[in-house]
């Protein structure tokens, strides 16, 4: 799960993912950064970590990390939450089997009306609710598609 800080919206969808698989026993390694290195080794934003905790789940425990080209090789998936990331992402790709690895996560699980995570960043507690609900109902979709 990628964005631009790896303290809003790529941890919330890192905590939320592996909050479910430990709930149905899956075997899936999980993993967020940020295309930007503003934020390396902080923990998520606090007004993350509190509508994260508000709906019962903890992500204080996660830190800030910068996407780098080795994540090609350790990850099947990589999800951009915006456009912007996804260009980013996409342009330390070294072939073509690296860049079709990148996907905008809204777009991949057919999100409705959407296909950007907005950036709570500069927003309001609201702006963090409605991102968590977003990612909350983003991520059960993309559960369902790997049961299928
Ligand atoms: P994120 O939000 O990409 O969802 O983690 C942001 C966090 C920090 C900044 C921008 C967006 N920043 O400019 O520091």
């Amino acid at each position: 799960m990628v964005c631009l800080g790896n303290i809003c919206r790529s941890p919330m969808a890192e905590g939320l993912l592996r909050y479910k698989i430990r709930q149905l026993n899956l075997d899936i390694e999980t993993d967020s950064a940020g295309t930007a290195g503003y934020h390396i080794g902080s923990k998520p934003d606090r007004r993350m970590i509190e509508t994260a905790a508000k709906f019962g789940v903890d992500i204080s425990d996660l830190r800030g990390r910068q996407f780098k080209s080795t994540d090609f090789d350790e990850f099947d998936f990589i999800f951009a939450m915006d456009k912007e990331n996804e260009v980013n992402i996409k342009r330390l790709a070294s072939n073509e089997i690296e860049r079709e690895k990148v996907k905008l996560f809204l777009m991949h699980v057919d999100y409705p009306n959407y296909d950007e995570v907005p950036d709570p960043y500069y927003g309001s507690m609201k702006d963090f609710e409605f991102v968590f609900n977003m990612l909350d109902d983003a991520t059960d979709k993309f559960i369902e598609m790997l049961k299928k």
